[in-house]
C-alpha cells in the first residue's frame, strides 16, 4: 500500500465519498469504513472498502489494524434534525456512541490525527451574524448536541491522549462533483436543493416553503450553501495542517454569503429552465431564520477559499446528478 494512507469513517456518503475523491486527487490513498446503511458502494468504485459498524468496537479495531493509517477522517452521522428531536436516543448511540468507539479505536491503534464533521448547529440560535468560531455553542438539537459533544470528547483526546483533531463546521453542503458520478442521496431527502430539484421531474410532489413569516427581507430562511468540492478540498487542506503543525482545531466552512429559500427557488428555475411549484408550511422546528458563516479564520490558516460555491454552479452540478438518476 502506497503511503499517506488515511481511513475514511461514512466514506460512502455525500461529503465522504466527495472528500476521498479530493483526497485521490492530493495523492493520498482513502480507505472507506462504512456500513451502507445511507451510504451508496457505487460511490466507493475503485476505492479499498472495508464494510463495518461503529457501534461495533471490533469492527473499527479490525479495520485499524488493517494498515497504518496517518488519520482517520470521521463523516458517519446521522444527520436529520428533525428526528433527531423525535428520537434523540438513536442520535446519542448513533452520533456520539459510536464516536466514542471510534476514538477509542484511534487511540489505542496510535493514529495521531482526527478530522471530524462537525456542523453550523452547534452553534444555536446565531448571536452574531455572521457566525465566528468563537461564538458560545449552544444547540438547540439533540444533532446539534451530539455534534457538539464530539467535540468536546476531541479536546479530551487531545489533552490526555496526544490525539490531535480539527473540527469542520459546515454550513449547508450542497452541489456535486463537476466531475460527475457522486451527487446528494438521502433517504428520506429532507435537504431544500434535491427537494426543489425533485420538485421539477415527472410526478414531483410540490416543495413545501417551511415558514414564510421569519425575519429576513423575503419571510423565508437564509442559508450558507457551500458547494460539496469546496467542501471535501477543505478536509485536504486541514489535514495538512493537522500533520504539519500538530495542533487541533475548529473551522467553519461557509461561503459568508446567504441565499433564502424563495432565491434558491428562483435559482433553480432559471438554471433547469422549468417551474417550481411550492406551497407554504409551518416553521420546522429548529430552523434559525439565518446562518451565515464566518469563514476568515478558513481563508486565513488552511488558504482556503470557496471556488464552485456560487447558487448558479451549485444548481447547475446538484441538477446534472439529479437528472442523470
Ligand atoms: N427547507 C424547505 N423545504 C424543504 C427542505 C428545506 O423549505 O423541503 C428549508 C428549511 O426550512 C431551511 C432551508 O430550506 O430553511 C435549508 O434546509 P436544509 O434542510 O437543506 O438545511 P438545514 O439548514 O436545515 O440543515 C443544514 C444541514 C444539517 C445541519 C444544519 C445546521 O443539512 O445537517 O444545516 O443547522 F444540521
Amino acid at each position: 500500500m502506497s503511503g499517506r494512507t488515511v481511513l475514511v469513517a461514512g466514506g460512502a456518503g455525500y461529503i465522504g465519498s466527495h472528500t476521498a475523491r479530493e483526497l485521490e486527487r492530493a495523492g493520498f490513498t482513502p480507505v472507506v469504513f462504512d456500513d451502507f446503511s445511507a451510504g451508496c458502494r457505487e460511490f466507493c468504485e475503485g476505492r479499498r472498502t472495508i464494510e463495518g459498524d461503529l457501534l461495533r468496537p471490533g469492527d473499527i479495531r479490525a479495520a485499524l489494524a488493517a494498515d497504518r493509517f496517518e488519520a482517520v477522517l470521521h463523516f458517519a452521522s446521522l444527520i436529520q434534525v428533525g428526528e433527531s428531536y423525535a428520537d434523540p436516543g438513536k442520535y446519542w448511540r448513533h452520533n456520539v456512541g459510536s464516536s466514542l468507539n471510534l476514538l477509542e479505536a484511534v487511540r489505542d491503534a496510535g493514529v495521531r490525527n482526527v478530522i471530524f464533521s462537525s456542523s453550523a448547529a452547534v452553534y444555536g440560535a446565531p448571536r452574531e451574524i455572521p457566525i465566528p468560531e468563537t461564538h458560545p455553542l449552544d444547540p438547540i438539537s439533540p444533532y446539534g448536541r451530539t455534534k457538539e459533544v464530539v467535540e468536546r470528547m476531541l479536546a479530551d483526546w487531545d489533552r490526555a491522549y496526544g490525539v490531535r483533531s480539527i473540527s469542520l463546521r459546515y454550513f449547508n453542503a450542497s452541489g456535486a462533483d463537476p466531475a460527475g458520478g457522486l451527487g446528494e442521496r438521502h433517504v428520506p431527502e429532507t435537504h431544500l436543493i434535491p427537494n426543489v430539484l425533485a420538485s421539477l421531474t415527472g410526478g414531483g410532489t410540490p416543495l413545501s416553503v417551511f415558514g414564510t413569516d421569519f425575519d429576513t427581507p423575503d419571510g423565508t430562511c437564509l442559508r450558507d450553501y457551500i458547494h460539496v468540492t469546496d467542501l471535501a478540498r477543505a478536509h485536504v487542506l486541514a489535514l495538512e495542517r493537522l500533520v504539519a503543525t500538530g495542533r487541533s482545531d475548529v473551522f467553519n466552512l461557509g461561503t459568508g454569503r446567504g441565499y433564502s429559500v424563495l432565491e434558491v427557488i428562483r435559482e433553480a428555475e432559471a438554471v433547469t429552465g422549468r417551474t417550481v411549484r411550492w406551497t407554504a408550511a409551518p416553521r420546522r422546528p429548529g430552523d434559525p431564520a439565518v446562518l451565515l458563516a464566518s469563514n476568515e479564520k478558513a481563508r486565513r490558516d488552511l488558504q482556503w477559499a470557496p471556488r464552485l460555491s456560487g447558487i448558479g454552479e451549485i444548481l447547475r452540478t446538484a441538477w446534472e446528478w439529479h437528472s442523470r438518476r
